[in-house]
């Protein structure tokens, strides 16, 4: 177990992004491999710790899910109390505790439900069950100011990849497109299996992406062409590409040629990078937005980065992609979100309010 503390994450967000005042926000993550806290004052970020049991998954080649609860249950206690220690604070000061109830592994997303609901009935605090998801979206807040009106956001994690059109972060959002099939982050991930680089292999193709020829091979363009292409201007599919990759690579192998590894990753990279810029840029044109934010894992990857940077230049867009520590799952990203949902005076949830690991995307918050 591997712990970040509060003076790293928070080096490099500049404190004017938030304001002073504003609910205390106790934001809880336990969806997937991290176990995090962290306390958020309206749009401050007070502390941020995060656990990770990323080594213990890397030799299996992805989460074991079963391993990750049990890390959970070991991490909560520790992560949480020393969020509220970092704060200079006790569950007594905190106005409201937000936890993740999906989307994500049910099993992770039990723990960290019944440890947050554990606390909110001892401390008689509210509780507020919410989407994972859009806290990836919500997060920016805290390095870039409010969100505009009329934004645009595209999540690209390792499950998901989503264009989504924020009308009020508190109460209204819609799906504008999704991935029809595998999420960018884990075609990437199948991809670098392939290629021997242990789990999670997106950061292995960013590097040696870097440094390889992106026309070498002809990747196809997801969804991009043909009729499927014009039904779905706003929807992902990366299986194909995946598997164009595999079959290429397969077939040298099976004709005893090595394999340029750079260059393999520089055109996967490049095709998925381009496929998601212009699909992002096409939806904000679809609707007037000139903002668009980007969360998720896989938007720590330098192309993507580059190649949203100058999409936005080009279009006009203001592009919002969050230091890299944001963009991985925290609990920041929980405790925004939080924030938000108490400032607009959203009720919040049940006490029996339920996980649901395919929480849909247009729904914020647990009734
Ligand atoms: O959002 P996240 O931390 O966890 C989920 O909620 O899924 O995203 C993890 C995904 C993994 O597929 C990982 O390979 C990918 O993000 N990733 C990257 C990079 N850093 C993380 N993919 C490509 N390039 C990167 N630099
Ligand atoms: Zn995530």
């Amino acid at each position: 177990m591997s712990d970040v503390t509060s003076d790293d994450i928070m080096k490099g967000i500049p404190a004017a992004a938030g304001g002073s005042d504003g609910p205390v926000i106790l934001g809880i993550e336990s969806t997937c491999d991290e176990t995090a806290a962290a306390v958020v004052r309206g749009t401050t970020l007070v502390s941020n710790i995060v656990a990770s049991s990323m080594e213990e998954h890397a030799r299996y080649g992805g989460v074991i899910p079963e391993i990750a609860s049990r890390a959970h249950a070991e991490a909560f206690v520790p992560v949480v109390s020393r969020a509220l220690a970092d704060a200079n604070m006790d569950l007594s000061d905190i106005d409201a505790i937000a936890v993740s109830a999906g989307p994500g592994l049910a099993g992770c997303l039990a723990v960290g439900v019944s440890g947050a609901k554990s606390l909110a009935w001892a401390a008689n605090k509210p509780i507020y069950g919410i989407n994972h998801v859009i806290g990836h979206v919500s997060v920016t807040q805290l390095q870039f100011g409010a969100l505009p009106e009329n934004t645009m956001a595209l999540i690209v994690s390792g499950g998901h990849t989503s264009l989504l059109h924020i009308d009020d972060i508190a109460r209204s959002i819609e799906v504008v497109g999704t991935t029809l099939d595998d999420a960018a982050g884990e075609c990437f991930d199948k991809v670098a299996r392939l290629l021997g680089f242990p789990y999670p292999g997106g950061p292995h193709i960013d590097r040696h992406a870097r440094l390889g020829d992106p026309t070498a091979l002809k990747v196809p363009m997801g969804l991009t062409q043909g009729r499927a292409g014009a039904e779905h201007p706003y929807d992902f599919s990366f299986s194909g590409v995946k598997t164009a990759v595999a079959r290429w690579v397969e077939g040298r192998r099976a004709d005893g040629k090595d394999i340029p590894v750079d260059d393999v990753c520089a055109s996967l990279a490049q095709s998925v990078a381009s496929v998601l810029s212009r699909k992002a840029i096409d939806a904000c044109r679809s609707r007037g937005s000139d903002t668009l934010i980007v969360g998720g894992g896989f938007s720590a990857n330098s192309q993507l980065r580059e190649h949203l940077a100058e999409a936005g230049r080009e279009a006009g867009v203001d592009v919002r992609i969050p230091e890299i520590k944001l963009c991985t799952d925290n609990g920041a990203m929980v405790a925004m979100l939080g924030s938000n949902l108490v400032t607009a005076g959203v009720a919040p949830s049940s006490p029996d309010f339920p996980i649901d690991s395919a929480m849909p995307l247009d729904s914020i918050s647990m009734a």
